[in-house]
């Protein structure tokens, strides 16, 4: 179901501490602020995970930045999606370019990481998006049809429903550089009639799209405007309290 989702990705950041009392900041702060169909996520890394879902409510959901594709077993620094599950978690974010780019997560392992996690009931939120190169050179759509094909379309229609998409432009993550709203805005519209043409106009339309890349305060309202961008992949303004509520409260 379309919701407007706003969602930290805290990264590689925040000690057991600091993790706690941010999170308990952003339950607080956020508990008169969401309304109607908005949902509010924090994806921690591995060793939040449990404490903040003990945390968590109706509105401030706990999702994991990755698992592993198998169900268990001797895979040494991983963690499953049974084991996220197990503690709470909701979410999982996957198919992030650091992930694709540092750690060289191909589409076809991400269609595997995505079947793991539907499989235990977290509902992804699958990432994709251009670099620098693929901008300039034009075939950015075609790279992120690709993403979607590969990654996502051996789906059912029912299975793809539980899915959040992230479009993330590689060259705005971290950079200051924010998509304008209008570059945002083609490409979610570019997603949304991919949807449209592989599981048909209903699924489409009750997809979310979400925006990363650089969203902060000061952008946010104007991207979050456009027609098909239904909140935003929160980083670096995530771990600002203050800076992530002005966010959320964009929808109020
Ligand atoms: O997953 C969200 C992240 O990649 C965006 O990072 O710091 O540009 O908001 P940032």
């Amino acid at each position: 179901m379309r919701k407007n989702i706003v969602a930290g990705n805290w990264k590689m950041n925040l000690d057991y501490e600091q993790g706690l009392s941010l999170f308990s900041e952003i339950v607080n702060m956020v508990k008169d602020e969401v309304v109607g169909n908005q949902e509010v996520v924090v994806c921690s890394p591995a060793i939040h995970l449990s404490s903040l879902a003990k945390l968590s409510t109706a509105k401030v959901a706990v999702g994991a930045q990755n698992i592993h594709q198998a169900a268990s077993g001797a895979y040494t620094g991983e963690i499953s999606a049974s084991q996220v599950k197990s503690v709470g978690a909701s979410y999982v974010i996957l198919g992030h370019s650091e992930r694709r780019a540092y750690f060289g997560e191909t589409d076809a392992l991400l269609a595997e990481k995505v079947d793991a996690a539907l499989a235990h009931g977290l509902k992804p939120i699958f990432c994709i998006g251009e670099t620098k190169e693929e901008r300039e050179s034009g075939e950015f759509f075609a790279v992120i049809k690709t993403q979607l094909e590969q990654g996502l379309f051996h789906l059912s229609a029912d299975a793809f429903q539980a899915v959040v998409l992230a479009y993330e432009p590689v060259w705005a993550i971290g950079t200051g550089l924010t998509a304008t709203p209008a570059q945002a805005q083609d490409v979610h519209a570019f997603i949304r009639q991919t949807l449209v043409e592989k599981y048909g106009q209903e699924i489409a339309e009750n997809t979310t799209i979400l925006y990363g890349g650089s969203c902060n305060p000061s952008n946010a309202n104007e991207l979050f405007s456009q027609t098909d961008i239904d909140g935003g992949l929160i980083g670096g303004a995530s771990l600002k309290s203050r800076d992530f509520l002005e966010i959320v409260k964009v929808f109020n």
